[in-house]
Parts: structure tokens; C-alpha cells; sequence
């Protein structure tokens, strides 16, 4: 017994230390997040939204430029890409068919991180350049800060996130220091998707992109609420209208069958000043050909319309405030005058709203001065709605600034739009998350 006992002390004390060890591994490994966080920062210059996680074994902080429509997270693998947790997606495996690759690159000459042999491959897209490379198809572990809605918490991680390797002439026109365009389109590869399937939250996101470059907007992954200060839960204010299916890719490359991943909605009409504005209104439905309809974009900096769409808006936008004097037009713009012309309200300068009436019943997306309006320099501003010529992909494309400063909720699991309209009508916006991390 007590050579037994004599034998068994160290034993145990070794099981306890190695219960300590797992059970502080599983505490943290198990600690399961209801949503996560990222901060957007505009850049001035290019109106890009850059944002920062981290990727890879050990970890790497990445800037990421983000794209609301594109299909997928690309990165460029070619420059300083070390990871012991890198996984290139071998042909025909779940992933490669998850992806719809139809590629597979037998003969690549690495081993490296995108280029690897027998392995399926995409072609990632560049929006800002209009350009996609054919990149590998992989995964990796991806880092992010949870929330509870309110602060950002503790870093969680999730293996296996899906990824494309895009190459370094992929990066042409990105801001300096981005290695990559994190995508958030509707697609089971999309990102919020990935992050969903990784943490076992809904298929949502929401996005609050800001309209200052000194203040970080936010995306949230997962459930609500949505925090801002001084103490405003946004998803409360969230008017919804559903998601609408385009059969065609909308994108760079893609193959036939291949579906749109960006988020289109269904606005009926169009009212200036509470007028409705006489338009073909088939434009604003999708073609069996997938022309016409609306989508978001956070990678066109200003509305799109198409040419008589634009013309019948901005002409009753102008004629609804003929009294006010026009001033030179300030390309890329057209209609463009004195700030000082126009009283100044906390919707903006007080201008006639712009409203996208919506497909589902009484449902609006107003957009008021400080989002129809763009100040181009100190005394000078213009309507921010640009011509996308007479025969455009889509019909309206609803750019980064319309949507500065509003929530917008993509409920892919439940196919619909949440949208807050402005949050400066709520004495609020969306530079006001609490980035004061409680972890
Ligand atoms: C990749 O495939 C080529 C052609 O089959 C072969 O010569 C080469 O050795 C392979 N590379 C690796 C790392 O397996
Ligand atoms: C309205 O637009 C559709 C789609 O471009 C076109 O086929 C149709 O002829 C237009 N109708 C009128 C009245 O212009
Ligand atoms: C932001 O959150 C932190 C942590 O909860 C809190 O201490 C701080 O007061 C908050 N800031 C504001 C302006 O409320």
C-alpha cells in the first residue's frame, strides 16, 4: 500500500497539472461567442473600408479591404505566408465542391502556401481594378474579438476558415499595407457564412460603415444587439425587406450557373421631395438575363443610376429647388452648389430626401442631405448620384456614401434586409461603438 501510495502522489499531482492545462485549453477553445466584431476605418483618399483580424499559425494581423459583394476572403499567399495550420483544398474534396470549383491545378511546382499539386482553384476579383487571378483554394485559422453588443470582448478563433490565395498584382489599386479583400457576399464561402458554420451562430451580419476617417465604423457577425452610444440598440430601429435572388454572378470572373452573391432589394419607385419620380419602373426589376434591379455596394463610392433613371431623379431634385442657385459642377458630379445655400439640419444639409420606395408594404429608404449631398470642398456641395450610362449591369447601385452613418443588417438565413435608415435622425452614428475592449 504505501509503496503504492509513494507511487501514486506523483502520478496525481501530474494528472492535476495536466487537468489544469486542458480544462484552461477547453475554457477557452469552448467559450462559445454570440457574435463578433470588426472595426472599419475609411480611408480618405480612395474611400476603401479597410479592416484588421488576424490569420495563421501563429497569428498574423492582416488589413483587409472590405467588399459587401464580394464572394469570398482573398489574400495574397506569395508574400511572407507562414502557417502551420495552412490547408490547400485537394481536388474533389468537400471543400473543393463547396467552393463549385471547377479547376484543379494537378501540377503547380510548390509545395507552398497557392501553389500546391492537386488542388481545386477560384479566381479571386479585384473590384478596383476589375481584375481576377486564379488563386488555390485553402483554409486556415482565422482570429477575431467577440461582443456582447456593446464593447468588443476576448479573441476567439475558428480553424478551417476558407480562403482564396490571390496573387500580388491582385493588390494593384488596394490602400498601402492591405494584403487582401475580405468578402461578404451571400455565398456559402462568403465570409459571414464561414464564421456562422465556424461558430454555430445565424448566417447574419450587420454593417455600420462610418462617414468620418477618424472614427471606426463596425461590422458585426452574428446575433444582435447592436450598441451604440449613448446607449442605442440599433437592431431595435431595423425596418426590413426581403433579399432578392439575381441568378446570374453579378461579379468578376465566374462560370455558367454560377449565382449573384450581392445583396439586391426591391425598390418600386422613386420619390424626390415626396413626389414620385416617372421612371420605366421594369428597370428596377431583374431580367431573366439578371440586368435591372438594385444592389448595395461599399465598393462604389456613389450611387450608380442608370441614365434615364438618373436623369428623371436628379431633374426633379433640381426643379424641387430651382430657387437655389447652381454653382459649376465639380466632376465627377453634375448638380452642385453653395453649402451655405442650405440650412443645416442633423439629417444634413436640408435638401429634399431622396426616398427608395421598397417592395414590401409602406417600407422606405429615405436618404437625407448628409448622405444625398457630398461636401467637395470648403464651401461646395454636390448630389451624389453618379450616371452609370444607358445600359448597366444594374439598374441602381446603392454606393458607400448613401449607406454611411445607416445600419444595414444581411440576413442571408432568413433572406431579407434590415435597414435603420440614418442614425443621425437617433443622435447617434456609426462612429459611436464602444471599441473599449472588456475581454
Ligand atoms: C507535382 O506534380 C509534378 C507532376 O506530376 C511532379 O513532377 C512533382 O514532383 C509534384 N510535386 C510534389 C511536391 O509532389
Ligand atoms: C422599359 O425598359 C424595358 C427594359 O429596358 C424596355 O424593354 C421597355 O421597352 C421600356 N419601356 C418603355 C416604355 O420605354
Ligand atoms: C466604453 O466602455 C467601457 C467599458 O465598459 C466603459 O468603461 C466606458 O465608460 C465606455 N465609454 C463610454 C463613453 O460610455
Amino acid at each position: 500500500m504505501h509503496k503504492m501510495a509513494s507511487m501514486h502522489t506523483p502520478l496525481l499531482s501530474f494528472l492535476f497539472f495536466l487537468l489544469l492545462i486542458s480544462s484552461s485549453t477547453i475554457a477557452q477553445t469552448s467559450f462559445r461567442p454570440r457574435a463578433l466584431i470588426l472595426a472599419v476605418t475609411k480611408d480618405s483618399a480612395t474611400g476603401q473600408y479597410i479592416t484588421e483580424f488576424s490569420q495563421r499559425t501563429p497569428l498574423v494581423p492582416l488589413k483587409l479591404t472590405v467588399n459587401l459583394g464580394g464572394d469570398y476572403l482573398w489574400v495574397d499567399c506569395f508574400k511572407n505566408y507562414i502557417s502551420s495550420t495552412y490547408r490547400p483544398a485537394i481536388c474533389r474534396s468537400a471543400v473543393c465542391n463547396l467552393a463549385k470549383s471547377t479547376s484543379c491545378v494537378l501540377d503547380c511546382g510548390g509545395p507552398t502556401p497557392g501553389c500546391n499539386n492537386n488542388t481545386c482553384a477560384l479566381l479571386p476579383f479585384n473590384p478596383y481594378i476589375r481584375t481576377s487571378s486564379i488563386g488555390e483554394v485553402a483554409d486556415d485559422v482565422v482570429s477575431m474579438q467577440s461582443t456582447d453588443g456593446t464593447n468588443p470582448g476576448q479573441l476567439v478563433s475558428a480553424k478551417q476558415v476558407l480562403f482564396v490565395c490571390g496573387g500580388e498584382t491582385l493588390l494593384e489599386g488596394l490602400v498601402g499595407g492591405v494584403t487582401g479583400i475580405v468578402g461578404l457576399g451571400k455565398s456559402p464561402i462568403g465570409f459571414p457564412s464561414q464564421l456562422a458554420k465556424a461558430f454555430s451562430f445565424p448566417r447574419k451580419f450587420a454593417i455600420c460603415l462610418s462617414s468620418s476617417s477618424s472614427s471606426k465604423g463596425v461590422i458585426f457577425f452574428g446575433e444582435s444587439p447592436y450598441n451604440f452610444l449613448p446607449g442605442q440598440d440599433v437592431s431595435q430601429l431595423l425596418t426590413y425587406t426581403p433579399l432578392l435572388h439575381n441568378p446570374v454572378s453579378t461579379g468578376g470572373a465566374y462560370t455558367t450557373g454560377e449565382q449573384s452573391v450581392e445583396y439586391f432589394i426591391g425598390v418600386k419607385s422613386i420619390k424626390v421631395n415626396n413626389q414620385i419620380v416617372p421612371v420605366n419602373t421594369t428597370l428596377f426589376k431583374i431580367d431573366k438575363e439578371a440586368n435591372g434591379g438594385t444592389k448595395i455596394s461599399s465598393v462604389d463610392r456613389y450611387t450608380l443610376l442608370e441614365t434615364s433613371v438618373y436623369d428623371a431623379v436628379t431633374n426633379a431634385f433640381v426643379n424641387s429647388i430651382s430657387k437655389v442657385p447652381r454653382v459649376n459642377p465639380v466632376a465627377p458630379f453634375k448638380y452642385c452648389y453653395k453649402s451655405a445655400s442650405f440650412g443645416s439640419t442633423r439629417l444634413g444639409p436640408g435638401v429634399p430626401p431622396i426616398e427608395l420606395v421598397l417592395q414590401t408594404n409602406g417600407a422606405s429608404w429615405t436618404i437625407f442631405g448628409a448622405n444625398s449631398m457630398v461636401p467637395v470642398n470648403g464651401d461646395v456641395l454636390c448630389l451624389g448620384f453618379l450616371d452609370a450610362g444607358l445600359n448597366p449591369r444594374t439598374t441602381i447601385i446603392i454606393g458607400a456614401h448613401q449607406i454611411e452613418d445607416n445600419l444595414i443588417q444581411f440576413d442571408i438565413e432568413r433572406s431579407r434586409i434590415g435597414f435603420s435608415s440614418t442614425l443621425l435622425g437617433r443622435q447617434t452614428n456609426c462612429g459611436n461603438f464602444n471599441f473599449t475592449s472588456v475581454a
